[in-house]
């Protein structure tokens, strides 16, 4: 499975990054605009540097609503770095646009997949991610899991490519059940990624050594 971590925050991308767990950014406008005054394309340009393979993705997300604004920008992101993938939100003009960049060699994540009908349209559209939002769907009482495992299903089924990329992650128990169902991918707050390394027993245990180390030196 891979991980990507889901942040423009440079400290966080880094530290992420340090850990050699890390196979991709995925960014949107909230969290751009959490990073404050910055140069968007260029900051793209820095995650990709920061990542420094080239087999890592970085989700750059356009911010038109009409066709025409998609194609641009989407062209436009994509010649940053060849670790870009463009990010289009799953309406009637991003679909059409995922179906126009993907036939130029164009990467796409397609994002607010709430349904598998929709993740199903995005993948015959051509997109290379669909990002299915579990903890959205949790939030009004839907089990975002279950559309995991449907789009899983269905892609399956058809022996689809395009690979499922579990989005909208809050905890450490949607990682391991998007594993369990199949997700190619889970992109998750650095917070998460800090969760998912930890255990009090490991803590414990560790305490527990070095006290009794010390015991030798007496
Ligand atoms: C995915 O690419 C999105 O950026 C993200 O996972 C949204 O998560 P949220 O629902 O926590 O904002």
């Amino acid at each position: 499975m891979k991980f990507f971590v889901d942040t423009a925050n440079l400290n966080e991308i880094k530290e992420a990054a340090s850990l050699g767990i890390l196979d991709g950014v995925t960014t949107n406008p909230s969290l751009v605009a959490k990073e404050g005054g910055i140069d968007f394309k260029q900051h793209i340009a820095t995650i990709c540097e920061i990542l420094n393979n080239p087999k890592a993705s970085v989700s750059a997300e356009v911010v038109s609503t009409d066709y025409e604004g998609m194609i641009a920008e989407g062209r436009d992101l994509a010649k940053i770095h060849p670790c870009v993938y463009v990010k289009l939100p799953m309406t009637k003009a991003g679909l059409q646009a995922t179906n126009t960049l993907s036939n130029e060699g164009i990467r796409i994540n397609q994002t607010l997949i709430f349904n598998a009908t929709q993740a199903l349209m995005s993948a015959k559209a051509g997109s290379s991610f669909v990002s299915p939002f579990i903890g959205r769907l949790d939030d009004i009482g839907h089990d975002g899991m279950v559309l995991i495992e449907e789009i899983r299903e269905i892609f399956d089924n058809y022996d689809i490519k395009t690979e499922i990329l579990a989005a909208s992650i809050r905890h450490p128990l949607h990682v391991i059940e998007s594993a369990r169902v199949g997700a190619d991918v889970a992109t998750m707050p650095f917070k998460v990624i800090e969760q998912l390394l930890k255990h009090p027993l490991t803590d414990i245990g560790l305490a527990n050594f070095l006290k009794d180390w010390e015991k030798t030196k007496k």
